[in-house]
């Protein structure tokens, strides 16, 4: 594990697009797996002026995102499909019929599942996997649990998710309970790892995260053992 200790939530954004734009430039047809919530906000602001400034060319890039939603259309605007072409895709020179998000309203949730494996495997795997923690250790929407679930899954959020994500809803109702995420497998399986955090409330997380003993009831903890992270993070951990 690489720690890379910023100044702030910027030179933290700003590294991180770095990273991901050297990735695409080595590789112009890189798979990238990417992240929603409100830490890679930044990094997308910054990648989307490298592309604007012609220093990345996304037309041959491949994004896998790591989750959604169940139960939004991929129009509502707290869905990550929706969040993902606003933040980032609309504004870059990338191909959207190149970008996946799981389908929310999927009415096979299983089939589905099957589908977003196949797919990482079929794009072969994912090369550079970009991640933001939940306050419970949560990676896309793999929340604590007995077991690391490999494959992509329907998971239930739990109350720490549902109060922190109530934030982007009218009201707590409205945020959806339960979620499709990526499984553990393709995100180990990824050829990089960049997680990246900032905000005092992700500190102590942070700390069991890359520190603590490696637990499903914190599943980012399962990152110590992946062969290439690269954290970079404002916080003192
Ligand atoms: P946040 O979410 O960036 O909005 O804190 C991170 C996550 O839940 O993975």
């Amino acid at each position: 594990m690489r720690i890379v200790k910023v100044k702030n939530y910027e030179e933290m954004s700003r590294k991180a697009a770095n990273i991901i734009a050297a990735q695409v430039n080595l590789n112009p047809q890189t798979v990238l797996g990417l992240a929603t919530g409100s830490t890679p906000i930044g990094t997308y602001e910054r990648l989307v002026e490298l592309c604007n400034n012609g220093d990345v060319d996304f037309s041959q890039v491949t994004t896998i995102n790591l989750d959604e939603y169940y139960g939004l259309e991929p129009t509502h605007e707290q869905s990550y499909r929706y969040f993902m072409n606003k933040h980032l895709l609309t504004k870059i020179n990338i191909n959207l019929a190149n970008t996946h998000v799981p389908n929310g309203k999927a009415t096979d949730i299983e089939a589905e599942c099957r589908r977003y494996d196949e797919l990482i495997e079929n794009a072969g795997g994912i090369d550079l996997q970009l991640l933001g923690i939940g306050h419970d250790g949560h990676i896309g929407f793999n929340e604590p649990s007995d077991e690391f679930v490999m494959g992509t899954h329907c998971v239930t959020l739990n109350e720490i998710t549902i109060n922190a994500n109530s934030r982007f809803f009218n009201s707590r109702d409205e945020v959806p309970k339960q979620a499709l995420t990526m499984g553990i497998k393709a995100i180990m399986q990824a050829s990089r790892v960049l997680l990246i955090a900032s905000g005092d409330d992700k500190k102590e997380i942070m700390k069991k995260a890359l520190f603590g003993p490696v637990t499903p009831a914190v599943p980012a903890s399962i990152l110590q053992l992946h062969r290439d992270l690269i954290v970079i993070t404002p916080l003192d951990i």
